[in-house]
């Protein structure tokens, strides 16, 4: 697995596991339970051991099913991440809620803690000591925030003393390009990693039959899901978390990675989406 580092002598693979929908989406569903712990221990076997999760998935369920994926494993050996939902950013509150998730994950620690959306409603000052006081605490190694443009970014900046912002979490994919103009560069720039959520289009990439997109993965022997992740991770301080339940899709994965097409292919395939 090829890795990036997210922070001073902390590496990740370019590959991780994305988990929404696993133990529910808005609420929990135990009927798949024992198919998910089995999916993220595989995906971790492979080496995709940077696990996003969320308090929102699931109502909380999802982080229990992650909580007992990773028991058997070194906890060294996994980047742990989880996020704090929009209504829980003011500072007693988003404390409780790491408190929660750390409980449902069954850990002491997790490796990055984000903010999963903004809320204009609450100070992002207000936020970001809240997440200060996390590090400080060590409940999270790692802060950062999801959906944010350059300018929030900075200014969530400008309001922590000590820690550095080291993340941010945003939709990219052929599909979803927008962070290619402002985001992306300024994340480079600073040496922040574009953690890259719903790198397959939520599922639309590998399900429809896109021209170009088909006929490069035929060229390079790849398969589309394959091609679709080979574009987003092989772009500078970008590392990408598809979901899948799936062991023949997570295998996959693996295929996504230790190559490039070549730039007259990428940018051809850049463009033929709009
Ligand atoms: N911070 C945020 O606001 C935010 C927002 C959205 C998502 N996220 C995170 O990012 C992760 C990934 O995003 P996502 O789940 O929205 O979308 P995604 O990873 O782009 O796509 C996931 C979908 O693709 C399917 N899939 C995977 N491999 C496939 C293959 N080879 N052939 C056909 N279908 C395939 C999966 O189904 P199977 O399970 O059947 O393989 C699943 O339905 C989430 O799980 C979550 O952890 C964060």
């Amino acid at each position: 697995m090829e890795h990036h580092e997210i922070a001073p002598g902390v590496t990740i693979p370019k590959i991780g596991l994305g988990t929404w929908g696993m133990g529910g989406k808005q609420i929990e569903d135990r009927r798949w339970d024992e198919e998910n712990i089995t999916a993220i221990r595989f995906a971790i076997d492979l080496g995709l051991t940077h696990i996003d999760t969320a308090e929102y998935y699931g109502a909380g369920h999802t982080e229990e099913l992650v909580g007992e994926a990773i028991e058997p494993y070194n906890r060294e050996d996994i980047f742990l991440t989880t996020k704090v939902w929009r209504d829980n950013l003011r500072f007693d509150t988003l404390i409780e809620s790491i408190k929660k998730s750390l409980r449902r994950l069954n850990q002491n620690y997790v490796d990055l803690y984000l903010v999963h959306w903004p809320n204009y409603q609450i100070p992002l000052k207000e936020t970001m000591q809240a997440l200060e006081h996390c590090v400080n605490e060590g409940y999270t190694r790692y802060i950062g925030v999801c959906n944010c443009s350059a300018n929030l970014i900075q200014e969530a900046q400008s309001y922590l003393k000590e820690n550095y912002l080291i993340a941010n979490q945003s939709e990219y994919s052929l599909i979803s390009k927008a962070p290619r103009v402002n985001l992306l560069p300024y994340l480079q720039e600073t040496n922040r990693t574009l953690i890259a959520y719903s790198p397959l289009g939520r599922g639309i990439l590998p399900r429809m039959n896109f021209k170009t997109l088909t006929e490069i993965a035929e060229k390079y022997r790849k398969t589309v899901p394959q091609v679709a992740l080979n574009w987003v991770i092989t772009q500078e301080n970008v590392v990408a978390i598809p979901k899948s339940s799936n062991p023949i899709h997570l295998l996959e994965f693996m295929d996504a990675i230790c190559w490039e097409m070549n730039l007259e292919d990428n940018i051809e395939l850049t463009n033929s989406f709009i």
